[in-house]
């Protein structure tokens, strides 16, 4: 059964709390925190006091996924402030600096994560695979809610998929960007497992029926 991550980038901040709360009541399985730093992607988003603060309100997996450069200045960091899964983008920094803070993560007790830019092929994982829990492929360019599903990611998606049934089947393959049902199902029938959901899960009026539908229930 995949699982259903909402973004909280298109919450309410003003009752971030409140949204918090829904999320586990209307059965989502993952909170997925954006932190962006306005170098690697032209946006700033949430960063440390936002997930420490999280951390209290929930029971639900963290899921915090980091654009920012060069993160392996902030991996403990945010380890220590809550996060259950840590996402740093392979284009962020050298191979060495990326293998090293993913083991920093693990050696932390936190799952760590990959995520690979539209334009980064899905050959790109094979030097972490081993190292990850989790492996993101972003099906818009990183950056902002509300953009359209990238199709053209599929054939990647696909042979990502393939490369975890070889090298690491019990690592999970998440997607983010353009998530709705009609995509979600897309995504699941390439592989996907964990679909990440931001604007439309914020407005559906019917958040628990969503996530079951996103899931394909
Ligand atoms: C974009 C973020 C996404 C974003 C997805 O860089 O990584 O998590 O919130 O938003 P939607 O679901 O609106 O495309
Ligand atoms: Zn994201």
């Amino acid at each position: 059964m995949a699982k259903v991550a909402p973004s909280i980038l298109s919450s309410d901040f003003l009752n971030l709390g409140r949204d918090i709360r829904n999320l586990a009541v209307n059965g989502a399985d993952y909170v997925h925190i954006d932190v962006m730093d306005g170098l690697f992607v032209p946006n700033i988003s949430v960063g440390l006091p936002v997930v420490k603060a999280i951390r209290p309100a929930t029971e639900l997996v963290m899921d915090v996924h980091l654009m920012v450069e060069r993160p392996i200045r902030y991996v403990e960091r945010f380890c220590q402030a809550g996060a259950d899964i840590l996402t740093i983008h392979v284009e962020s920094d050298s191979q060495e600096n990326t293998l090293a803070a993913l083991k920093r993560i693990k050696e932390l007790g936190v799952r760590p994560a990959i995520s690979l830019r539209p334009v980064t092929p899905a050959q790109a994982v094979l030097p972490f695979l081993p190292l990850c829990s989790l492996i993101l492929v972003m099906t818009v360019e990183p950056g902002f809610g509300g953009q359209s599903f990238m199709q053209d990611m599929m054939p990647k998606l696909k042979t990502i998929s393939q490369y975890i049934a070889q090298h690491n089947p019990e690592c999970e393959l998440e997607v983010d960007g353009g998530i709705n049902v009609e995509t979600a199902r897309i995504c699941r029938e390439n592989g996907a497992n964990v679909l990440v959901s931001g604007s439309t899960y914020f407005k559906s009026e019917d958040p628990a029926a969503y996530c079951r539908a996103l899931r394909g229930e």
